[in-house]
């Protein structure tokens, strides 16, 4: 446990006065950043790559990322890895920026493996309280209207490890169980119109095709909304870990419902009580009761980089860079602090700020080597506040593995290492 002491707040004050040296701390990340370069590759020599032809075009026919970029994947953690077929494997945040996640990058969360799906074999089956039962082919749906829509998918139990406490070092385990993806898909709005939902029609069971069965009831009032059924994924078609070739997209949601490799659609008049959102995905309170239905996700945020695993290198102008994202509209505003929330400036936003999609914002500083204390803290158009992890502790107790989108702190020392901490 770190606490907001005096060398923190000596931290702001010097931060403040150093701001203004921001050009010549420019000038100096311009030079420095070549530590480990090969001279025989730099400036006045003619550098390796130049001197000879490099690979021929479809040499790579699919392409994949440099190989200096290798370090850049998916991370399980071993100790929440029972079984890789049931399991989890987190987005590498720090090493991204933009709002777009790629698709190689996109965390996974399976309950029975990944169904390798034939797409001429797969079918889309919509029945129970509807006036015609149909069954749509992967064919019949991209020949529908279709749309395109950036949204970000996070799994409830995104942060869950870090209910009782810090624990997790590195904001790909602790917060990367989120990925923000263009989809390209159907709205759910048509299929369920060709149907023709009955007037008691009120719920939907929807159902996937792996050998999981993961099944959920989802109100039809959220899939008349803005529900998709979703083949594409920034615009190739979907990863088979993310569901090919066609799954749900439920924006702003918990991720446990966005069903992959989605088989079926019921109609009911009223929720199923399925094992996933009854003995799974409640949050189970101080008092013993548990919320039930806690579908849509709150304003949260999280620095990525510096972070645990990009630590600061040098001193100077650095640019804190992070994502925020509410499941109840659009994020307003992203604040950041570099001594544990006791003063707040207001971070940029860059790029688009969309419904229910991460934003990404940045906060520039002058670092002169202080320790510091980084959080950031969202708020949506709503006017929601992302609390402090204490304040969701007073109401919420510490039961829950759910929806813990309290404030993130990253302890970050003189040496330019950051740690996973709370200020308390
Ligand atoms: N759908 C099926 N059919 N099977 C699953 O195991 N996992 C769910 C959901 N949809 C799952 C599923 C959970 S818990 C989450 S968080 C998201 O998919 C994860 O989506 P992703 O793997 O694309 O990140």
């Amino acid at each position: 446990m770190i606490k907001d002491d005096d060398k923190t707040r000596t931290s702001r004050r010097r931060f403040l006065a150093g701001a203004t040296g921001l050009t010549a701390g420019l000038a100096a990340a311009g030079v420095t950043g070549v530590a480990q370069a090969n001279d025989k590759n730099l400036p006045p020599n003619v550098a390796d790559w130049s001197k000879s032809l490099g690979d021929g075009v479809a040499v790579r026919p699919y392409g994949h990322p440099s190989k200096f970029e290798k370090n850049v994947i998916r991370r399980d953690v071993q100790w929440l890895t029972a079984s890789r077929e049931s399991s989890v494997s987190f987005t590498p945040l720090h090493d991204l920026d933009g709002i777009i996640t790629p698709n190689g990058l996109c965390f996974e969360r399976h309950h029975g493996g990944i169904a390798e799906v034939d797409p001429h074999d797969y079918r889309l089956m919509i029945h129970g309280l509807v006036e015609r039962p149909l069954i749509f082919t992967l064919e019949d749906l991209k020949r529908l209207p279709r749309v395109n829509k950036i949204y970000f998918l996070e799994c409830a139990a995104n942060s869950g490890m870090e209910w009782r406490g810090a624990q997790l070092n590195g904001c790909q385990y602790t917060h990367g169980m989120i990925h923000c993806v263009q989809y390209t898909g159907v709205p759910l709005k048509l299929l369920l119109e060709q149907a023709g939902v009955k007037p008691n029609g009120k719920w939907l069971l929807v159902e996937g095709g792996d050998a999981s069965g993961l099944d959920r009831s989802l109100p039809l009032e959220k899939a008349l909304d803005d529900c998709m059924i979703a083949y594409r994924m920034n615009g190739e078609m979907l990863r088979p870990e993310q569901g090919y070739p066609a799954r749900l997209v439920v924006p702003g949601w918990q991720g446990n419902m966005w069903i992959k490799w989605i088989r079926r659609i019921k109609v009911g008049d009223q929720p199923w009580y399925t094992r996933e959102e009854t003995s799974k995905y409640t949050d189970l309170m101080p008092s013993g009761k548990a919320r039930k239905f806690t579908f849509e996700m709150d304003a949260k945020s999280v620095i990525t980089s510096p972070s645990p695993q990009a630590p600061l290198t040098r001193k100077g102008f650095t640019v804190i860079s992070g994502l925020a994202w509410t499941g109840r509209g659009k994020v307003k505003r992203v604040d950041v602090s570099l001594d544990g929330g006791r003063n707040w400036r207001t971070a940029k936003i860059d790029g688009p700020v969309l419904d229910k999609a991460c934003v990404r914002f940045y906060a520039e500083i002058e670092w002169n080597g202080e320790p510091l204390l980084l959080q950031s803290r969202a708020m949506d158009e709503t006017g929601y506040v992302q609390p402090t992890k204490d304040a969701l502790r007073k109401i919420r107790g510490v039961n829950s593995i759910y929806h813990n989108n309290g404030i993130q702190t990253w302890a970050l020392k003189a040496n330019g290492e950051v740690e996973n901490v709370e200020v308390g």
